[in-house]
């Protein structure tokens, strides 16, 4: 079986400051009341948890922290003059460019203020996401209890905005996810969605020239089978017409964002997602360096399904990261520059055309500092995710990437071994020794509190 990476994009960070080195009372951590209980080794949480001014019940599948939960609301691609800003309005600009001739009115609806707080049903139900799918497992996402989570996609929302008459769209909005560490990666980030559906009047008299007598076409057949190239049902002249719309789309889409850059090549690889099929990734080549910039493919049927749709439509869909064009965009080098408040980075974002282009200048670049942690743990190893979490809620921003660089087992005393590696660094200054040894044994602490290992 052909795991979906997850979803493409992975994201990173962390960090609800404790103050620690006590050892016997319960730290409170931070504003929601979540506590940490070193007696106990764990996190305990309240029973409900109030967001966007509603209780949520917690529960065993409760894992959110303060710091994710302080991100809920903040909405940078709202934020003026942000750079997030900047590519949503130009996103926007591209998509209301299409012209709805019978509405009298933009064929894309933009919709950006969605709450990312969801059910298990929007976020993987709605859209065919097998029940026991890799990409629902807590190590994966953000719970705040067995059926509630934040969002792991804007591909949460499509069924909602199909029923609710949209039949092309755009949802822009924050996404959380667990997982690694590193310059290009951050558990917060964003997406835009996008849908676009078609009848089969809209699809064969819109593409009348090129295929000649259209009334004979249909876009469901009574004979269709499942293969690479359709889903069983569909006709291949329909898929091969939305695919070629899709692809259309998008491959103008990036000569529109990003014009100057040196784009060399671009790539269409052929993917698996459960609510498309086919589905594909779109990839650019930068100095030599291949990007993924997206996941998309045709709606399966069973999600239009879901929508209260009948076999009168097709689809396509894509999800992009923004943060990641963003980058490109601007030569923008760590994306934990999307969240700083300095001004020597906002300022330089400062414009009102946004389409203006723009070079991010480094303010300045400061050291890296490196320090392993090995440790001895028991029969069952730790989830690297729950580790990552752990050491950005004591470093936080001061983290850049975290690498399991070793594991092993010893039969003899039947016990895992793992060494990660943690590189420490400022976005906007020098770290000390010290500094860093102090973060560093608050980790090796805190370490062995939750997960009870020895530091080797
Ligand atoms: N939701 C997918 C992800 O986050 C992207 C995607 C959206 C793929 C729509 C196909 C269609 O990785």
């Amino acid at each position: 079986m052909i795991i979906l990476k997850r979803f493409y994009f992975r994201p990173i960070f962390y960090h609800y400051r404790t103050n620690t080195t006590t050892t016997t009372t319960k730290t409170k951590l931070n504003t929601f009341n979540i506590e940490y209980d070193p007696i106990k080794q764990s996190i305990i949480y309240p029973q409900e948890l109030n967001l966007n001014n509603k209780n949520y019940s917690t529960d065993s599948w409760t894992n959110v922290n303060e710091n994710i939960l302080s991100r809920i609301g903040l909405n940078l691609h709202q934020q003026k003059n942000h750079p997030l800003y900047h590519l949503t309005n130009r996103l926007r600009k591209y998509f209301y460019q299409f012209y709805d001739q019978k509405k009298l009115s933009p064929k894309f609806s933009i919709i950006d203020n969605l709450s990312p707080i969801v059910t298990t049903e929007q976020n993987f139900d709605s859209i065919c996401i097998p029940i026991n799918h890799v990409s629902r497992t807590k190590s994966m996402n953000y719970y705040i209890n067995q059926n509630t989570l934040l969002r792991a996609h804007t591909s949460a929302h499509q069924v909602d905005l199909i029923r609710s008459g949209l039949n092309a769209f755009l949802c822009i909005g924050d996404v959380y996810r667990r997982d690694d560490i590193d310059p290009t990666h951050y558990p917060v980030f964003h997406q835009c969605e996008g849908v676009q559906l078609f009848t089969k009047e809209e699809l064969f008299i819109g593409n009348k020239n090129v295929l000649g007598d259209k009334d004979n076409l249909e876009i469901f057949g009574p004979n269709e089978q499942r293969d690479a190239t359709k889903q069983e049902g569909h006709t291949l002249e329909a898929v091969k017409l939305v695919e070629a719309s899709l692809k259309k789309t998008i491959t103008d889409l990036f000569k529109t964002l990003l014009p100057n850059t040196s784009i060399l090549n671009s790539r269409w690889v052929d993917t698996t997602f459960p609510f498309t099929h086919p589905s594909w990734e779109y990839e650019i080549e930068i100095d030599g360096k291949w990007y993924e910039l997206l996941g998309c493919g045709i709606m399966e049927h069973r999600v239009l399904e879901n929508s209260g749709l009948n076999k009168d439509h097709i689809g396509w869909a894509f999800g992009l990261g923004l943060e990641r064009i963003a980058m490109i965009m601007y030569g923008i080098p760590d994306i934990r520059l999307f969240w700083t408040n300095d001004s020597g980075f906002l300022s330089q974002f400062v414009f009102d055309d946004s389409t203006h282009s723009i070079q991010y200048k480094p303010i300045s670049i400061y050291p890296q500092c490196i320090n392993d942690l090995s440790m001895w743990m028991g029969k069952t190893k730790i989830d690297p995710s729950d580790f990552y979490d752990l050491v950005r809620a004591i470093g936080g921003d001061l983290i850049e990437q975290v690498i399991l660089i070793d594991e092993f087992y010893n039969p003899k005393n039947q016990r895992y071994s793992q060494t990660y590696r943690i590189i420490y660094r400022s976005m906007d200054r020098t770290l000390t020794k010290n500094e860093i040894n102090m973060i560093h044994k608050d980790i090796e602490y805190h370490c062995k509190q939750q997960f009870g290992v020895e530091i080797r």
